[in-house]
């Protein structure tokens, strides 16, 4: 198959409406796109992913409307939040409708849904009467993609379309909540909208003990967004000692470490920004897979706002299994 790369929307729509698979833009990271409601069309995601199975998919919605077309119940928190964030970085995991096919929920009787917010798909979603089911475009483990580029490298021959949306802004995936029977916040996933955020338009805190004690979402494995290099994590000055000799890159928040024997040197913000460094986060994950050393050597970002996502990513990214 020719993987054609263009910003030709009916086209996207053309083939999403054949049942095929289109990687689409999105303000996170590209997603790889199929009806929802079509079994045919969603084994063609995990096909092209090389997905297991066990793990579900996010569908996108134009609205909040939609979004009761296939949740059946909608907790007041939820729509608070939708109507807060939405079109926007966020994932509502809610009881799904019959509607939904269990190879998308991966046989959960829950969904996940969320509105995206880029111009292009929100086009898409508007002119199709179906939900999109899209997990990110890119091979399962490896780091999302966050240009049309990305997702050649990894899923080129495998998919006929890349609508091609430019860099995607937020750089890091949804935050995904769900909600206690009571109608509680579940922090599921840390994503592009902060726990600072929602819980200041929820007017009170939310217990983020609840996402260690009860993972939900079987997508969290450990070792995922991974370089092919290994990564390691934790304090510079002693990470570049203990691996001095070895070719190493350096990743550090703001400061360069232009100081310490290092081959390469990258840092993802002059500023001091959390928003750039999360937009720049795996472009620079992928650049760093390109050259030529033995091992990747970061350190995590301040842990706050989206700060906290972006350190979620990297200790996901963290080289656990064999030592160097
Ligand atoms: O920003 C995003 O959310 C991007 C863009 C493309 O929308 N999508 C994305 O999808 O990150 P994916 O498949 O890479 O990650 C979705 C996560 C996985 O961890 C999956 O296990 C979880 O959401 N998930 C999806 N549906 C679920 C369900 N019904 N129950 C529990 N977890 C679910
Ligand atoms: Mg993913």
């Amino acid at each position: 198959m020719i993987t054609k790369i263009g910003t030709d929307i009916n086209a996207a729509i053309d083939l999403l409406m054949a049942e095929e698979i289109v990687a689409i833009p999105t303000e996170t990271v590209y997603g790889l796109a199929a009806n929802a409601m079509s079994e045919k069309a969603v084994l063609k995601i995990y096909a092209a992913k090389k997905r297991p199975q066990f793990n579900p998919l996010i569908i996108h919605v134009p609205d909040i409307a939609s979004m009761q077309l296939y949740a059946d119940t909608i907790p007041e928190n939820c729509l608070l939040l939708a109507r807060a964030f939405s079109p926007g970085p966020i994932s509502f995991l809610l009881k799904k409708k019959a509607c939904i096919p269990d190879l998308v929920t991966a046989g959960s009787d829950k969904v996940a849904i969320r509105i995206p917010s880029h111009p292009m798909t929100e086009a898409v979603l508007k002119k199709i009467d179906f939900p999109l089911a899209a997990p990110s475009a890119n091979p399962f483990g490896y780091v999302s993609p966050v240009t049309a580029q990305h997702v050649l490298q990894g899923l080129n021959g495998k998919i006929p379309y890349i609508l091609d949306g430019g860099n995607t802004s937020v750089g890091v995936e949804s935050t995904i909540v769900s909600f206690t029977e009571t109608g509680e916040v579940i922090l599921e996933r840390l994503g592009g909208i902060s726990v600072e955020l929602i819980e200041q338009a929820l007017g009170q805190k939310i217990n983020l003990q609840l996402q260690h004690a009860k993972p939900n979402t079987p997508g969290q494995l450990k070792s995922h967004y991974a370089t092919t290099v290994p990564l390691y994590l934790g304090d510079i000055n002693s990470l570049v000692k203990k691996y001095q000799g070895k070719r190493i890159a350096i990743l550090s928040f703001e400061n360069n470490y232009q100081h310490l024997p290092a081959n390469f040197y990258f840092h993802l913000t002059d500023t001091g920004s959390l928003e750039e460094a999360a937009a720049k986060l795996f472009t620079t994950l992928r650049q760093l897979d390109e050259i030529n050393i033995d091992l990747i050597i970061a350190e995590k970002v301040p842990d706050k706002e989206i700060g906290r996502a972006i350190n979620d990513r990297l200790e996901r990214a963290q080289f656990i299994n064999k030592a160097i």
